[in-house]
């Protein structure tokens, strides 16, 4: 409850700096002015493309570690879901991809997230867009009711990952995709830095092992699963989001350079057995 609590105050505070025309980061440099144009896991995400299509205030609000909407397969008339969903970046991207007959759902527990997606989603003037107040633990959709589940950087800042990866499982329709941007860890995290709550909040403490997502989304059900790079940190990197907690970064440089990554993580729900023969279905 306490790190939900935390999570929920400092993505507010974020929400009102992008509210009034600031920029928004993650975590630990979010302290620094202009912190999006300098922060090693939020920066130059989005390609000019993608910007040309969403107000620049979405732009500005995105605290995302990746670019699900890039990576994703998106077709046409197809039902999105962005799990912490923030300013509402991916879910107007997705919007647009999957078109006038499709709809792209945003989740978000915090009341200053939701009003400024709602303000942004005004401003791009989509319709076929809902943004949802509720918990990622506790999806507020029916089962089987989902083609994609996207998120960017927030399955991290639960303190009870299986229980999203059920959740996102439960809503998915059979053969739907999970494809989720998020930090991921290879090895242990130092302990100094599992402990800090403002590492956690900034994405990093809560980081999942690898393999720790792989087994977790395994045992949800989902098949297919693989885990792709798509920013690994170096030292320099580890220096801006270990900077100000305390942290002698040089002293345990062993212990974070490229250990911390972004990564997109992909995996399907199967969809249900083939009939193979009378007895079988029966
Ligand atoms: C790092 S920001 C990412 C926002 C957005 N995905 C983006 O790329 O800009 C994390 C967001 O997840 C939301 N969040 C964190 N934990 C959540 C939870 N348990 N349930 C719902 N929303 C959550 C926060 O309110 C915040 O808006």
């Amino acid at each position: 409850m306490e790190i939900k609590e935390i999570v929920k105050e400092k993505y507010g505070q974020a929400a009102l700096r992008a509210t009034s025309g600031g920029s928004s980061c993650c975590g630990a440099s979010a302290r620094l002015e202009n912190c999006s144009s300098v922060d090693p896991i939020t920066s130059d995400l989005y390609d000019a493309l993608q910007k040309e299509q969403i107000p620049e205030e979405a732009v500005l609000a995105s605290l995302g570690c990746g670019n699900p909407t890039a990576l994703a397969q998106l077709t046409a008339g197809e039902t999105v879901l962005d799990l912490g969903s923030g300013g509402g970046i991916d879910v107007l991207l997705s919007a647009r991809r999957v078109g006038p007959t499709g709809k792209a759902y945003g989740l978000d527990m915090t009341d200053e997230m939701l009003a400024l997606a709602r303000e942004n989603q005004r401003k791009a003037g989509v319709e076929n867009v809902e943004f949802l107040k509720g918990d990622i633990e506790s999806i507020p959709l029916p089962d089987d009711s989902v083609d994609v589940i996207i998120s960017n950087c927030v399955i991290n800042l639960s303190a009870d990952k299986a229980k999203v990866l059920r959740e996102a499982f439960r809503v998915l329709k059979p053969g739907g995709r999970f494809a989720v941007s998020d930090v991921v860890v290879r090895g242990d995290v130092p302990e100094q830095v599992r402990r800090s709550m403002e590492m956690w909040v900034g994405c990093i403490a809560g980081a999942l092992q690898d393999s720790e997502y792989i087994g977790k989304l395994a045992k949800a059900g989902f098949e297919d699963i693989d885990i792709e790079p798509t920013r690994v940190y170096s030292i320099e990197d580890a220096r801006q989001f270990l900077t100000g907690e305390g942290i002698d970064v040089d002293a345990m440089a062993r212990l974070v350079e490229n250990k911390f990554m972004s990564a997109f993580i992909r995996a399907v729900k199967p969809t249900s057995k083939e009939c193979c023969g009378p007895a079988c279905c029966s």
